[in-house]
């Protein structure tokens, strides 16, 4: 189902939506445990549980990213707002929360005139629309209800002015190299930005990433396995949770770390009345969280049509923010 309804940009905007969960995630999940290295796309851990999780996560005093990124826009709002004009047109694929968006909005004050914010989660969108129409009355909010990893439309009665693509907390980092440089290069053309802020998490030692992506307190964990719980709910899966743990592994040669479940039994599972074997140990690769050097991603940023204007850095280099141009 592909549906789009009219926009109001008053402060109660309704949504454009674009999008088709059901189908679409029956399709991916058994294609996915159809293959030898059993996968799940990351997109399906963020359902209203597992973005109240990444919410916790995000918390947790061992993952880093989300503090240094905060870090980063608070030291450098004004240097950022700046860079970027007037009659702003704001554009957020995976909007989540909105957390930082605000800091953002915060440091941009009366330069913002629409903020479009994108996200799969119809719920939470909404309600991030009404809470940012709320906060910034002046600010028009023009949310979409889209999977921005495929073809999305955007509002068509945008006003004119320079759009921006924000696209913070290293979420490019859970493509591969390859689909994150097509992805960045499809979404210059979709939302017609003229230039991009984004957050890239830096490469650093493993014993960091395992804390980050395996946190002693079990959120991550937590995360990791409600995606069998919404295969159980909503494909009428018969996951056994207590049989699956959680494991962090990180990849040197490909720069990322993954996120597992381990399998602690020879079982069968199915999904929408497909079986799936799996012998003890076999996993499913839930995540891959990629980090890249300040001068990799620009290099990967550049093949997608963008040119590096700046980056700013947290003070240990942990996390970094680019600012491009859409050549
Ligand atoms: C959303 N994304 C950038 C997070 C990351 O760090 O890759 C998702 C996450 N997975 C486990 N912890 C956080």
């Amino acid at each position: 189902m592909t549906l789009a309804t009219s926009q109001d940009f008053g402060g109660d905007a309704e949504a454009v939506v674009d999008v088709d969960i059901d189908a679409d995630f029956a399709r991916s999940v058994i294609a996915g445990l159809s293959v030898p290295q059993k996968q799940l796309e990351p997109k399906w851990l963020y359902d209203a549980l597992g973005a109240k999780l990444f919410e916790a996560i995000c918390e947790v005093d061992t993952y880093y990213p989300t503090r240094m990124e905060m870090q980063v826009l608070a030291n450098r709002a004004d240097e950022i707002a700046a860079s970027l004009g007037d009659n702003l047109i704001l554009v957020e694929p995976g909007s989540g929360e909105g957390v930082k968006v605000r800091l953002l909005l915060d440091a941009l004050g009366e330069r913002v005139a629409v903020y479009v914010p994108v996200d799969i989660a119809a719920d939470q969108l909404i309600f991030l629309g009404q809470t940012i129409s709320a906060a910034y009355p002046e600010i028009l909010v023009a949310p979409v209800v889209a999977d921005f990893t495929g073809a999305f439309t955007m509002p068509s009665d945008l006003p004119d002015g320079p759009r921006v693509l924000f696209f913070p907390g290293s979420t490019v980092g859970n493509f591969d190299p390859q689909t994150a440089q097509e992805l960045l290069a499809r979404l210059r053309v979709e939302s017609r930005a003229e230039a991009l802020l984004i957050g890239v998490d830096s490469c650093k030692d493993a014993n960091r990433l395992v804390a980050a992506y395996d946190d002693p307190v079990g959120v991550t964990a937590a995360f990791d396995k409600n995606i069998l719980n919404r295969i159980n709910r909503e494909l009428g899966g018969t996951f056994d949770l207590s049989a699956f743990h959680h494991e962090a592994r990180v990849v040197p040669e490909k720069s990322r770390v993954e996120m597992h479940l381990v399998s602690d039994r020879e079982q069968t599972v199915e999904v929408a009345g497909v079986p799936f074997a799996f012998a003890k140990g076999e996993t499913i690769h839930t995540e891959s969280s990629h980090k890249y050097a300040p001068e990799e991603f620009r290099a990967l940023a550049a093949g997608a049509g963008w040119r590096g204007e700046a980056v700013w850095s947290d003070t240990d280099g942990l996390f970094s923010l680019h600012l491009l141009r859409a050549d």
